[in-house]
């Protein structure tokens, strides 16, 4: 690897030729909704974010918040009982951007062109930028005993995860690929089972070390709550334009703070 920062943080099958072939994934993660790249951290660059994560977490952010599915506004048209209205919760701890060192090996991944233009590649876009406001671009997140991820869409079409350290029992990542739009319309008859349990969707077995990249927009998920044990997942958040900052209510929400 070119890039001597980054020697030793990757596992064996991520070198130069696997960075330059984003591309060839591309087609698998549109037909089904996620990619996981096993043992994308090897088992050096592991303990240290492990340690680093376990450094942290004294100074994170304990939130619990509340929405619908769609993580918009509560629309008048439809019951509080509604797949459209009905409250989903998350609660889980977060460690913002300007908390991590700048010497992290998360920072070095994020900043490296490398990486960013396999992501770029395998998503099929022209430029990403970290956000304007220091918080937002690298979270870590904790889920202890009791927290979880209800159901939702994401805002964004594509989310980028690294799993750094793994409960032992529950926080598994639920989804339903690709079905939010029926003829072009929100599909609430199918949300509204999949909301009342009726229908079971994909389980995914991620394990530490794994780098995630999911298709959140169109596909509805959940973390069901840890029962045993600390899950640990980074986010690398980025832009496809410069000079966006993370809504102020989704900072204060999840940082405890805009800057
Ligand atoms: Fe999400």
């Amino acid at each position: 690897m070119n890039d001597s920062r980054l020697k030793n943080i990757f596992g064996d099958a991520y070198t130069e030729d696997f960075f330059s072939s984003g591309s060839i994934y591309s087609q698998t993660l549109n037909e089904k909704g996620i990619l996981i790249f096993n043992s994308f951290i090897g088992p050096d660059g592991l303990k240290t974010l492990q340690n680093e994560a376990n450094e942290l977490k004294e100074h994170s952010y304990k939130s619990s918040s509340e929405y619908n599915v769609y993580i918009s506004e509560y629309d008048n048209a439809f019951s509080a009982d509604s797949p459209r209205n009905r409250i989903m919760s998350t609660s889980k701890k977060c460690i913002p951007n300007d908390l991590i060192p700048t010497q992290s090996i998360l920072q070095k991944i994020y900043d490296s062109p490398l990486v960013r233009s396999f992501f770029l590649d395998l998503l099929d876009k022209d430029e990403f930028h970290p956000y304007e406001d220091p918080l937002s671009s690298i979270n870590i997140n904790y889920y202890d005993k009791g927290d979880a991820l209800g159901w939702h869409f994401d805002n964004s079409d594509y989310t980028i995860t690294l799993l750094v350290k793994n409960c032992i029992k529950g926080g598994v990542y639920e989804f339903f690929n690709d079905m939010r739009y029926k003829n072009d319309k929100e599909d609430y008859d199918l949300v509204e089972k999949i909301l009342d349990k009726k229908v079971k969707g994909i389980k995914v077995d991620s394990l530490e070390g794994d780098l995630m990249i999911f298709k959140g927009n169109k596909s509805i998920h959940q973390v069901t709550a840890v029962e045993e044990g600390e899950r640990i997942l980074v986010t690398f958040n980025y832009n496809e334009e410069s000079g966006v900052s993370l809504s102020e209510q989704s900072r204060r929400t999840f940082f405890g703070r805009i800057k």
